[in-house]
């Protein structure tokens, strides 16, 4: 048994958060977290809304609210629709939290007195029109590295490139869109991230079981000569953490707040922190997370993200938690992921592009999300959704296969053996061959769902249940049972017990579906197949269970019309 740690990018609290924002971290993790448990591993798995910074005052402005109270109704709302997607989060906390002030002013005072902080006078846009500095997303422009002209003050989406607001060539008011602009200066603190370039490209080079993605942007902003440019941390914001050194003042930082990107990361640490202080533990149930001093040591740590946060999570919080000089744990490893496309364009929280996920669980249950989202996850390149792939997808895999098999057994077996698992029979040279070539596949799914191989994983484990179908196809015991019902009996009786074991395997991707199954066997033993043989006999001749209910509903051609014309604008 292991203890893994496991963190997803934590969503930006400005809105309802779409299908690629899911699959692009949260829901990856929620997979590997429950694969994780279900293996017998200790999983601890955090998330948190993110909610300083522009994103967040922009997003409030426009709901006319004040941004704390934006910010407390958002993070319910995101809870709720988590809790929808069946995203099994140990801790879903806020970065606005007590213990993130906490954690966020103790690091920054830490990087202080290592000499990694430095007090700079810095240019900054002020927008005369809108009275105020423009900091990261309250100004756009056009990339000065690829030409995008939707960039950012904070970071290209389009090259990932981390910029500053005067990098910005056309700079133009995000409030405003006024371009009567000018440069003034103001007093911030950098982060000396330039100091630890040596550090951070060995600790890098030792990662040599990252996946590509991750340590080619990595590589790229870390040789590319500016990529890790020392960073102004601070921002002149009403809403975020002050700056403070530790629990001290900070001379001439008076009315500033720390940078959303500064304390973001930190909220990984401080979501535990929560956690623990929910359940009334002690420091000690989440430093032994997260301090390599108090057991962290044993601890692997993976962290899931889109591919934009990678520069974030590979060189600045790195930076943060290493220049702190405090026994910190960083991270084992990094699932970066490309993005999902929607429909021939791109998915869009500003132009409200797409299916969001209050919308999608509206319209289906979570189950039917998760297995699309997670079997088309963008793992090498950008995927796209299409309402045409979906329904193939739901009603092929989830409906005709899974569905199908469940439904014609525990059915076939209430006509002809009532609602209890049947005995006597033997198995015979067909069903060994089936458990061998069970064995194998659920060998190599396992190998693929520990090496966070997603797709992958979702090709196995539909294999597995096409698997039973073929066998039961070729078995027959609808024939068989004319002449010989010992061994219909017998077939049935392990056919049974697979759908218990599909439970199993299938919790992971189809939560609700495998709690459905496991209920209708009446049945609460979810354990791992670790023995195949052994798991094919959990359920004793005798058992009682119910024929579920219709597992999965097809997805009719109506029904994608009718979807495809309702999501085809924006949201209203
Ligand atoms: O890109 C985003 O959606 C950010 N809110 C991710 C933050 S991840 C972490 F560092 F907090
Ligand atoms: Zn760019």
């Amino acid at each position: 048994m292991a203890r893994i740690l496991i963190t997803s990018a934590l969503p930006y609290i400005n809105g309802i958060k779409h299908l690629g924002n899911l699959v692009g971290s949260q829901l990856p993790a929620d997979l590997y977290a429950r694969y994780c448990r279900l293996r017998g591993h200790e999983v601890m798995f955090i998330c948190a809304t993110d909610e300083h910074g522009t994103p967040a005052e922009l997003a409030a402005a426009k709901a006319g609210k004040p941004v704390a109270e934006y910010c407390a109704e958002m993070h319910d709302v995101q809870a709720e629709l988590a809790a929808g997607f069946e995203l099994s989060f140990d801790h879903f906390g806020r970065s606005s939290s007590p213990q993130n002030h906490k954690l966020t002013q103790h690091l920054a005072g830490k990087l202080a007195e290592a000499g990694l902080i430095e007090e700079v006078s810095e240019k900054q846009v002020y927008s005369k029109a809108d009275g105020r500095f423009l900091p990261d997303r309250y100004i756009e422009g056009t990339c000065p590295n690829c030409g995008y002209d939707k960039a950012r003050g904070d970071q290209c989406e389009h090259c990932t490139k981390q910029l500053d607001p005067t990098d910005l060539i056309n700079p133009r008011s995000a409030i405003s869109g006024s371009t009567d602009l000018e440069i003034r200066e103001t007093k911030h603190l950098f982060l000396k991230q330039s100091l630890m370039r040596d550090k951070l490209n060995a600790w890098i080079d030792s990662k040599t079981d990252w996946p590509v993605l991750t340590t080619s942007i990595a590589k790229k902003w870390l040789n590319d000569g500016d990529g890790l440019q020392d960073r102004g941390i601070t921002r002149d914001l009403d809403w975020g953490i002050p700056v403070k050194k530790g629990d001290e003042d900070w001379p001439g930082m008076e009315g500033k707040v720390f940078y959303v990107w500064f304390d973001a990361p930190i909220e990984y640490i401080a979501a535990t922190w929560e956690w623990a202080d929910a359940h009334g533990y002690p420091n000690s149930a989440w430093e032994r997370w997260w301090r390599t001093d108090k057991g962290a040591d044993n601890v692997r740590y993976v962290q899931f993200m889109g591919k934009d946060n990678v520069p974030f999570h590979t060189l600045s919080f790195p930076a943060t938690l290493m220049g702190s000089g405090e026994p910190w744990k960083l991270v084992d490893y990094i699932k970066s992921f490309n993005y999902l496309n929607y429909d021939g364009g791109q998915f869009s929280t500003s132009q409200g592009r797409g299916v969001f996920m209050d919308q999608a669980l509206e319209i289906l249950p979570a189950d039917y999300w998760r297995w699309w989202l997670l079997s088309h996850a963008p793992e090498n390149s950008d995927s796209e959704f299409t309402w045409e792939n979906f329904q193939t997808s739901v009603n092929k895999d989830l409906a005709d296969v899974l569905g199908n098999f469940v439904s014609r057994v525990t059915k076939f077996c209430r006509s002809k053996f009532g609602e209890e698992v049947p005995a006597g029979g033997r198995y015979g040279a067909a069903e060994e061959a089936l458990i061998a070539d069970l064995t194998a596949r659920i060998g190599e799914y396992e190998t693929l769902m520990d090496a966070m191989e997603v797709r992958k994983s979702a090709t196995e484990l539909r294999a597995i249940w096409a698997a039973g179908n073929e066998y039961l196809q070729n078995a027959a015991p609808w024939s068989v049972f004319k002449d010989d019902p010992d061994h219909a009996a017998a077939i049935i009786r392990l056919m049974l017990n697979l759908i218990r074991v599909y439970a199993a395997l299938s919790a992971p991707f189809i939560p609700e579906a495998a709690a459905k199954i496991l209920a209708a066997l009446n049945s609460e033993d979810d354990a791992w197949p670790d023995d195949l043989e052994a798991a094919l006999e959990v359920l004793k001749p005798g058992h009682r269970f119910e024929v579920p209910e219709v597992l999965f509903a097809k997805i009719s051609d109506e029904d994608r019309e009718g979807w495809q014309a309702k999501f085809a604008g924006q949201r209203g």
